[in-house]
């Protein structure tokens, strides 16, 4: 099997040492760093915003990968560009003009992601799919770190797949929330190409290590 992209999530790292956390990012197998921006209005909690994610920006040797839990994303899209996101994605749900929005994003230069929450059906994607560049299923509902991964995960990335080969898009799947080394092989097997994983690295004794696994599964 093809080795997954590996993505942490800073949103469960030592905020007071985000540099040596970046840093740890940096000397390990990872390929992109997960940047998790909510509002408070989309999802329930607020993280971290424009700021922080250049001072990441400052360290990071490898992609941001930035994850948009916002209403209205096209508000921000450009400063997040301007602090150096690289790759953005906008939840479906959060746009009115979703077409709109990620002809605003390529046009920034950046990768343009839709992610869909757990609810949400894959046929939401028909329409856009051949335009981007990466579908993020939620496997968790948005807005917290440490949640337990819903299974029927496994069905929804069989679909996006399956719609992902129809349309010749060249999108890749990323699957976000709850993955672990326990999960990671069934995701790969279901058609996901890209992990995302916060709690399970940042908790972990030796996170360098951990990343190493779920890049070896
Ligand atoms: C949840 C975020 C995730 C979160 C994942 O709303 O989008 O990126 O950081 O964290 P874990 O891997 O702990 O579920
Ligand atoms: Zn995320």
């Amino acid at each position: 099997m093809k080795q997954p992209i590996i993505a942490p999530s800073v949103l469960a790292s030592d905020f007071a040492n985000l540099e040596r956390e970046i840093n740890m990012i940096n000397d390990s197998q990872a390929d992109w760093i997960h940047v998790d921006i909510m509002d408070g209005v989309f999802v329930p909690n607020i993280s971290f915003g424009l700021p922080v994610t250049e001072a990441i920006k400052r360290h990071a040797k490898k992609p941001l990968d930035v994850h948009l839990m916002i209403v209205q994303p096209e508000r921000y899209v450009e400063a997040f560009q301007k602090v150096g996101a690289d790759i953005i994605t906008v939840h479906v749900e959060a746009c009115q003009h979703l077409h709109r929005n990620i002809q605003q994003i390529k046009a920034l230069g950046c990768k343009a992601g839709v992610a869909l929450n757990p609810h949400t059906p894959v046929v939401e994607l028909e329409n856009i799919i051949a335009d981007i560049d990466l579908v993020l299923v939620m496997s968790v509902n948005p807005g917290f770190g440490a949640q337990k991964f819903i299974p029927n995960t496994y069905k929804k990335i069989e679909s996006v797949k399956k719609m992902i080969q129809a349309s010749g898009s060249n999108a890749v799947i990323e699957i976000d929330g709850g993955v672990n080394q326990q999960n990671a092989k069934l995701l790969l097997g279901s058609g996901a190409d890209v992990l995302v994983a916060g709690n399970f690295v940042f908790s972990a004794a030796d996170p360098k290590k951990v990343i190493a696994g779920l890049k070896a599964v």
